[in-house]
């Protein structure tokens, strides 16, 4: 099969079948998939070519990765030079794009970082916890700090690990029961805010329900507070400017790290080069993934303070070493991939991209799905926006999951991949976008057009039901 957008039915029917016989997908379901795939062929910028023929606008680059866009070819040919060279050695020895890559995202956080290379965002953030927990154990003789404090409503990976720090119910429970180390405090989801207050008079009371918590667990006991700078999962929540500087200060003041999960904010995402980039704080450990490598290998990592790396350093016998190992950490190919990714993204300027091409589809969206009654909130930066779907905009009723269905599913019948938020009845009524950085102006406009019919539609529906 080409990767070409000639069509090609007897192939695609032959991969369908294949595929139906022999794999086991996540989180879809195969009922589903019996009905209706996609079978991608082909990608270019940001649009994504089934088998059929049918092109897609991707405005989720993939699972909010491909932030450079599909079909860098150079890309190809870096990965097939460093394989040629060295495919592999493992990275207890040391190898030169890692090394490349290490000191670039050390010079996006202004310096005073060491980076530990894994292999997805789960591990980055699985990696970040050992860390934390093995510094405590380094820094704090005599306590017993294990725990971190993470929030309800987000989502930091699908080991056991980052599943019991998310606080997404339903992707939780048919794993349950988990270890009791990671403790939930209340997200900044403004829009249906948990502790049924409203911004500014709320005083940003969900930061201050971590210093409660640390207090109630007992300092000497937490290790560690992650977060993901602007949620996005649940809907893209963005919080109050004060938020991200209480809940450092609130870190500070007992001795505890502040983990921030840029899996998704990280690279340019949210118009800036990090996420936590706009609100001047200074993680002590940061898991990255996706937007480094932009989907094209898989790599991710692991960032560490220096402060906490020097935790690490001592005489051999001492054994302050990090405690983890992982067979293709820092792979070769992939960190010489990731370089020349971060190069494109610093040339185009795709982090500036992001925020002038995230203000001017926010703006649109606005002005266009606002006319429809059943929009109940469109925020985001940069391009991660997030459009919440009710009801009515007094009620704030979250719009039926048939209905908010509904609207992805006559987006990609009209040629636009949209995503849909996963936060249980509470918080998944939200449509999701996160382009490629490069999307056009026009293609953005097309996105907005197509909501706008979508939402139209389904507002026809609700009448054609009452
Ligand atoms: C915020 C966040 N953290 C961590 C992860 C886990 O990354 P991965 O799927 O690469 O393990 C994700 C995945 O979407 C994510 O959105």
């Amino acid at each position: 099969m080409s990767l070409t957008n000639q069509p090609d039915p007897e192939a695609r029917a032959r991969v369908v079948a294949q595929d139906l016989q022999n794999v086991m997908h996540p989180i879809v379901q195969h009922r589903a998939l019996e009905k209706s795939q996609l079978v991608v062929t082909g990608a270019q910028g940001s649009t994504i070519v089934d088998a059929d023929g049918s092109t897609y606008l991707d405005a989720m680059a993939g699972l909010w990765c491909v932030n450079i866009g599909y079909g860098r070819t150079e890309l190809a040919q870096i990965a097939a030079e460093q394989m040629e060279q060295v495919a592999y050695y493992p990275h207890t020895a040391m190898n030169l794009p890692a090394a490349r890559l290490a000191e670039q995202i050390n010079a996006l956080m202004g310096g005073g970082y060491h980076t530990y290379f894994v292999n997805s965002g789960s591990e980055a953030n699985e990696a970040g916890f050992k860390v934390a927990r093995q510094y405590a154990k380094h820094e704090f003789p005599g306590q017993f700090r294990f725990k971190t404090i993470a929030r309800y409503y987000a989502y930091h990976g699908t080991t056991l690990a980052t599943l019991a720090a998310g606080g997404m119910g339903e992707r939780k429970m048919k794993f349950e029961p988990f270890a009791g180390e990671f403790i939930h405090v209340p997200a900044p989801t403004c829009y249906r805010c948990p502790l049924g207050l409203e911004y500014p008079s709320c005083k940003v009371a969900c930061a201050k329900a971590i210093e409660t918590t640390i207090l109630g667990e007992g300092p000497q006991t937490v290790a560690e507070v992650i977060v993901e700078p602007i949620m996005s999962g649940v809907g893209v929540a963005v919080p109050p400017d004060e938020y991200l500087p209480m809940v450092e200060a609130i870190c500070r003041k007992y001795d505890v790290l502040l983990h921030v999960d840029e899996v998704i904010n990280g690279f340019g995402r949210t118009g800036k080069m990090f996420g936590h980039q706009h609100y001047g704080i200074s993680p002590d450990i940061m898991a990255v993934a996706k937007g480094i490598v932009s989907a094209y290998l898989p790599i991710a990592a692991t960032v560490v303070k220096d402060s906490v790396f020097n935790s690490f350093l001592g005489e051999v016998a001492e054994a302050r070493q990090v405690m983890q190992v992982n067979t293709y950490g820092g792979h070769p190919a992939a960190a010489a991939v990731a370089v020349r990714n971060i190069e494109i993204m610093l040339e185009e300027k795709l982090a500036d991209r992001s925020a002038t091409m995230g203000a001017h589809l926010i703006e649109g969206l606005r002005e266009r799905l606002f006319r429809h009654a059943i929009t109940g909130d469109v925020r985001g930066k940069g391009l991660l926006i997030g459009i919440e779907l009710v009801t009515d905009r007094e009620s704030r009723t979250q719009l039926d999951g048939a209905l908010v269905q509904g609207v992805v599913d006559f987006c990609k019948a009209n040629g636009v991949i949209v995503g849909r938020s996963g936060g249980g009845a509470r918080h998944s009524n939200t449509i999701v976008l996160s382009p490629p950085l490069i999307i056009t102006r026009s293609e953005c406009d097309t996105l907005i057009e197509v909501l706008d019919k979508a939402l139209a539609a389904t507002v026809a529906r609700m009448a054609g039901q009452g």
